[in-house]
């Protein structure tokens, strides 16, 4: 344990020392300042989320350390070790770097973005012995004390996201990280604030990820914990929403947001035709995983009546039937 803890401390110190040369490299870079530019990043965002560039060539890297081959630099995901010949490069080169920091301000991985159209658009660090993707919310350090502060989190897809919303008078906002949301990093922001917004994209990727972060939410929607669902029109994320109409604008979808209660209602009805007895009991069918989910309280047993009325039945007779009659096969 106490080996894990030294390799841990020195594969964090190697990512710090990265993160450091790479904000050094922004400074040298006019084509990644213009980039960031562009984009509407002010030098006081990028600063506070300690943005860098990874510059273009094989092995930049042989720059900041002494021993290339030093097998931490693989360990933090910072070099790639070829399997046929052994050989080394860069994993990160010509991008954009947002590092990615653990609740104690800690470097452990990063995200790089092209500047243009090359593909993949977003690299990111592989799973490390410091770096968990479905566990770490980007920008989460950043973003803790006014989380605190506004009394709610902003949950979104990507990187600039972030980073346009924090600038824009949203300091509360934080990421999943290009992967789906998940009971754990729930969890994680609950150590912060007990409401909770999710704001994915508009497109249907955004609206897989909402439906994603339901699942996320549910086993934690205790009564006096607040989880809502913003959905923006389908050409827009966050980032583009804001810069293009601005903070009032996404306050006012922030007050739309849509409680979980009728996320749950309208995911469970979803294709079904509540005009027909086939469509409610199937709507039924579908409430039932999700309903189940929730823990036990006030919010549970009053979206059992929900589920009921729009079952167009009784409240104890559906309760009795889902006691009695096995859930369906999935
Ligand atoms: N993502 C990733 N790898 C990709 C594409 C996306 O890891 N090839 C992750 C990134 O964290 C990204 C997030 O998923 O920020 C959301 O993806 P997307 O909406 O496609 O990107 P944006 O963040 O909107 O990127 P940008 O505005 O820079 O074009
Ligand atoms: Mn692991
Ligand atoms: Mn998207
Ligand atoms: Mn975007
Ligand atoms: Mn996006």
């Amino acid at each position: 344990a106490a080996a894990q803890r030294q390799q841990r401390a020195t594969l964090t110190e190697v990512l710090a020392r990265v993160a450091a040369a790479y904000g050094d490299e922004l400074r040298k870079s006019p084509r990644a300042i213009a980039y960031l530019k562009k984009r509407g990043v002010s030098g006081v965002v990028a600063k506070r989320y300690g943005l860098g560039y990874a510059p273009e060539g094989w092995h930049k890297l042989a720059g900041v350390f002494a021993h290339y081959d030093d097998p931490l630099l693989e360990e933090a995901g910072l070099v790639i070790v070829q399997p046929e010949d052994h050989k080394r490069y860069d994993r990160f080169r010509d991008r954009v770097m947002f590092p990615i920091r653990n609740v104690k301000g800690e470097c452990i991985g990063f995200g790089g973005r092209v500047l243009g159209d090359e593909k993949p658009k977003y690299l990111n660090s592989p799973e490390t012995p410091v770096f968990h993707k479905g566990r770490e919310l980007y920008g989460l350090f950043e973003a803790r004390s006014a989380i605190r502060e506004h009394g709610y989190a902003l949950v979104t897809e990507g990187y600039m996201d972030v980073v346009a919303l924090a600038q824009l008078g949203f300091p509360n906002a934080v990421a999943t990280l290009g992967t789906a949301c998940t009971p754990e990093h729930v969890q994680k922001l609950l150590r912060f604030t007990d409401a909770v917004v999710f704001s994915f994209d508009g497109d249907a990727a955004g609206r897989r990820a909402a439906r994603k972060a339901l699942d996320a939410a549910l086993p934690h929607a205790q009564d006096t914990r607040s989880f809502k669902f913003l959905f923006l029109p389908p050409e827009h994320d966050p980032d583009s929403f804001i810069r293009a109409w601005g903070r009032d604008a996404f306050a006012r979808h922030i007050g739309d947001a849509v409680p979980l209660s009728r996320f749950l209602l309208d995911a469970a009805s979803e294709g079904c035709d509540l005009g027909t007895p086939e469509g409610r009991a199937q709507m039924t069918h579908h409430a039932r995983p999700l309903w189940s989910a929730l823990p036990e309280g006030l919010l549970k047993r009053q979206l059992l009546g929900e589920i009921a009325g729009l079952a167009q039945i009784d409240t104890a007779e559906l309760s009795e039937f889902w006691a009695q009659a096995q859930p369906p096969a999935p």
